[in-house]
């Protein structure tokens, strides 16, 4: 048994959606969240500046006494997972990469899927080397949908201009006759509602973040880590506009939080 937190992070509001599943499938755990909101979007920057601000984030996680990390950003998962595996030897890493690819494999049947992530993401080819690497036969198309992220974070979730956006990015998959589509990016089932109006009900949309709790779950049985008390308690940090953060953050999780706005460049 191990009372410590789990350490979950991304670029900003992103990675309550899997906060969200983890305190689902975990519910006696404490999660301590970073959303890097100062520096958000992850997405445009180079694999250099993604690999350091997730170097940073997690020095500050490991100073909340963190037990493991789940990095909640495909950006970071497809671009340094191994970099900071290796920088930090002895602290379990959960991404979610792995998970999202399992459980699209699981959902095709006509083996033609739809992946949507940030530039660096789909830039990265990690989500078509995983799936592939599982079942070669499967066709993967990919596509980039960079502003999905900004709506995200102004809670624009499903308003004119996101169902125009979710248009124009979507068009070329849905003509890929594919029977599913991956959330690859955190940041996506916030806008759920609108891609799955535009691909349309036969398109099943497939979330990494169930299959990445059940994997955080499955390492900390195995390793006799989970916490069997009754301490929940999730905490949350920012490194800017933690009101904004606070109000999406109470609408995601259904619970009203606050967050504490930390100097994440000094870590
Ligand atoms: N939520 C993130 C992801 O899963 C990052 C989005 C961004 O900052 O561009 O990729």
């Amino acid at each position: 048994m191990d009372k410590r937190p789990i350490g979950i992070f991304d670029s900003g509001v992103g990675g309550l959606t899997v906060v969200k599943e983890v305190i689902r499938e975990l519910p006696f755990e404490e999660t301590v969240y970073f959303g890097d909101t100062a520096r958000v979007p992850y997405g445009s920057k180079s694999k250099e500046t993604v690999t350091k601000f997730s170097s940073q984030i997690i020095r500050f996680l490991k100073s909340k006494n963190v037990k493991a990390v789940i990095i909640a950003c495909n950006t970071v998962s497809s671009n340094s997972f191994e970099e900071l595996r290796e920088e930090f030897p002895n602290l379990p890493i959960i991404e979610v990469v792995g998970p999202g690819a399992e459980s699209c494999i699981k959902a095709t049947k006509n083996n033609i899927v739809g992946v949507i992530g940030t530039e660096a993401t789909i830039k990265s080819g990690a989500y078509e080397k995983r799936i592939k690497a599982l079942d070669p036969k499967i066709k993967v198309y990919s596509k980039a949908c960079p502003l999905f992220v900004p709506l995200a974070e102004e809670g624009w979730t499903n308003n004119e201009v996101a169902k125009q956006t979710a248009n124009i990015y979507l068009k070329e998959l849905i003509e890929t006759g594919m029977d599913c589509i991956l959330l690859g990016c955190t940041h996506y089932p916030l806008l759920k509602a609108c891609i799955g109006e535009t691909v349309g009900k036969e398109v099943k949309i497939i979330d990494p973040a169930a299959a990445t709790a059940k994997k955080i779950k499955d390492f900390l049985d195995k390793n006799n880590m989970l916490n069997k008390g009754n301490t929940e308690k999730h905490t949350f940090y920012v490194s800017d506009n933690n009101k904004k953060f606070a109000d999406i953050c109470s609408v995601t999780l259904k619970h009203s939080y606050n967050a504490e706005k930390v100097n994440i460049e000094n870590c």
